[in-house]
Formats: structure tokens, C-alpha cells, sequence
């Protein structure tokens, strides 16, 4: 019975050396220790053994079966350790790899222009205002004193969604809205994208506009001239050339465009000026009372001045861009030297 039990456990340990899995190693636990195992078998033949014997064989029995355990337990262990390993393998990641790096965008220059001239405004105490790129005729010409059949209608080509609502030509409807909500004294600058019918090599059918208002009690015409030429040196730098023309709109009067020296040829004449040697860069003026009449301010205790800017065109002249299409083709080569 001894040597049976001794080949018993031979067998057992072989089979348990080949025993790769830990679904195998449970199959030989029932297979030799379960209630109907091998070795649960010839105990149950100890009872045949005389009184002598018996002993001797239980002790063997015992021993086979804490060595058979033992070894069952230790092949459990490294069996639970070889798939650990192979996981841990088939998951490692390398932290030394480069990793992948998401492009990071930049500011488009219309957004950094626009920004810039509203910051160097909020410095002398201006409100960003905003009004709708879909308005009512009254707000974007009656009360700008551009009544029905004015000609300085045909100077802006509308675009009409019937016979009072268009998409704003310019932001000076802003103005309009904003004295209407709140009494003076009203300082206000208002970025925003407007709308003409015209598209061609220099003009195109959305562009974005700056439009800026003062009004208080004794704003005087030279107010309008300090404070648009401390805008332009602090733009532009403070030695370039600032000048002041008569004109006319509508909505001021007197009015006046404001010419920058020419920031290619810096005054001597060239293509881009046009052999002038200056640049218009804004329209402005003091506020007409026609005007005032419209939004119910008292226009012998007020005056003010108001301007408006394309910012296409001063990208263009800041950063040297000679073509205005380049500003909307969104063409990443371009746009990543900002
Ligand atoms: N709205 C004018 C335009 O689009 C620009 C302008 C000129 C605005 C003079 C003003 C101003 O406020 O006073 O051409």
C-alpha cells in the first residue's frame, strides 16, 4: 500500500509540473485529493489493515497528502504569477515615448486688432457696447439722419430682407441704441461685423467695423482730436503722422476723416497710398443734433463726438497684409504667423 502511495504521488506531482492553468491544477486537486480521488481511494482501504499497519500507513497517507497540497499551493502561486507577468507585458507603456502633440491655435488678426483698439479705449474709460448685425432701417439710417431717399443711402449697398429690416452697413446704429437706453454722459466703443453688397479685390461683403462714442456736457471738437490721435500713436507708435480733413456724414457736423502717414513709405509717396503719402484709417465727427433729436438728448446741454473705423483695413496697414482676402480664406499659413 506504501509503494502504491508512493507512485500515487509520482504520478500527481508529474501531472502537476505539466499543469499550466489554474482551471488544470483544480481538475488534479478533485482528481487525487476530491471525495472520489485517487488517494481518498486507498484510504478507504486502510480499514482492511490490521491494527499494526494502520498507523504506519495513515502517517504515510498524510505525509503524501501535505506534500501533494504543498506542491498543489506553490504551482498555484507561479501559475498566478506568469499571467500576471504576461498582463503586466502586454500593457506596458513606454513613458519615455514623445507624446502627441494637439496643434494649439492662434488669435485670428481681425480678433487681435479688435482687441487691442478696445483695450487702448477701456484705458480712458470706454464701455464695449454691442448692438444686432440684423437691424431696422430706423436704427441704421432714419436716426442717423439718412432719411428714405437721402443719396448718401447709395453710398452704402444695402443688403434687405424687405422693406425695414437689413443687415447693419456699418456699427453707428450702435450709437443710436445706446443713447436710447441710457441718459449721457455716454462713452462707448462697439466692435462688430457689418455688411455691404460689394466684393472685389479690396472690399468684401462681411467685414468688421469700430465705432466709437463720447457725449457729455462741454465735449469740444478738440476732445475728438486728442483722443483720436493718443489712440493712434499708442496703435501705431508715437512718431507717426496724424492728420485731420474735412468731410461729411450725415451724422456729425462738422465731420472730419483722420489720414495716418503712410506706413509702407512713411510719407514719401508709394502704391499703397496712392503717391499721397497718407492713409484714411477712420471717419468721425461732432455728433449731429438731428441726431440727438432722434434719441431725445438735449442737444443745447450736450455735445459729443463720435468715429467709426474699418478693421480690416488697419490689420492690413499694422501687419503689412496686402491682399484683404488672405483675412478670410482661413488658410492655416497665414493664420499661424500671428
Ligand atoms: N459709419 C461710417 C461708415 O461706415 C463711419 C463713421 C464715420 C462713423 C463718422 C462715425 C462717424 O461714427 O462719426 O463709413
Amino acid at each position: 500500500m506504501k509503494e502504491q502511495l508512493e507512485a500515487l504521488l509520482q504520478e500527481a506531482l508529474a501531472e502537476l509540473s505539466q499543469a499550466s492553468t489554474e482551471e488544470g491544477l483544480q481538475e488534479l486537486r478533485v482528481k487525487y485529493l476530491g471525495k472520489k480521488g485517487a488517494i481518498t481511494g486507498v484510504m478507504k482501504g486502510l480499514g482492511a489493515l490490521s491494527p499494526e499497519e494502520r498507523p504506519l500507513v495513515g502517517q504515510v497517507v498524510n505525509t503524501v497528502k501535505a506534500k501533494l497540497e504543498e506542491t498543489l499551493d506553490a504551482r498555484g502561486a507561479e501559475i498566478r504569477a506568469a499571467v500576471k507577468a504576461q498582463r503586466l507585458a502586454a500593457e506596458k507603456i513606454d513613458v519615455t515615448l514623445p507624446g502627441r502633440k494637439s496643434p494649439l491655435g492662434s488669435k485670428h488678426p481681425i480678433t487681435l486688432v479688435t482687441e487691442e483698439i478696445c483695450s487702448i479705449f477701456a484705458a480712458l474709460g470706454f464701455a464695449v457696447a454691442e448692438g444686432p448685425e440684423i437691424e431696422l432701417d430706423f436704427y441704421n439710417f432714419e436716426a442717423l439722419n439718412l432719411p428714405k431717399d437721402h443719396p448718401a443711402r447709395d453710398m452704402q449697398d444695402t443688403f434687405y430682407f424687405g422693406e425695414s429690416v437689413l443687415l447693419r452697413t456699418h456699427t453707428s446704429p450702435v450709437q443710436i441704441r445706446t443713447m436710447l437706453k441710457q441718459p449721457p454722459p455716454v462713452r462707448i466703443i462697439a466692435p462688430g461685423t457689418v455688411y455691404r453688397c460689394d466684393s472685389d479685390a479690396t472690399h468684401s461683403p462681411m467685414f468688421h467695423q469700430i465705432e466709437g462714442l463720447m457725449v457729455d456736457k462741454g465735449i469740444t471738437f478738440a476732445d475728438l482730436k486728442g483722443i483720436l490721435t493718443l489712440f493712434i500713436s499708442q496703435l501705431f507708435g508715437k512718431d507717426i503722422g496724424v492728420r485731420l480733413r474735412p468731410s461729411f456724414f450725415p451724422f456729425t457736423e462738422p465731420s472730419a476723416e483722420v489720414d495716418i502717414a503712410c506706413v509702407i513709405c512713411r510719407g514719401k509717396g508709394c502704391r499703397v497710398c496712392k503717391e499721397t503719402g497718407w492713409l484714411e484709417i477712420l471717419g468721425s465727427g461732432m455728433v449731429d443734433p438731428e441726431v440727438y433729436r432722434h434719441v431725445g438728448y438735449d442737444s443745447e446741454q450736450y455735445t459729443g463726438f463720435a468715429f467709426g473705423m474699418g478693421i480690416e483695413r488697419i490689420a492690413m496697414l499694422k501687419y503689412g497684409i496686402a491682399d484683404m482676402r488672405l483675412l478670410f480664406e482661413n488658410d492655416l499659413r497665414f493664420l499661424k504667423q500671428f
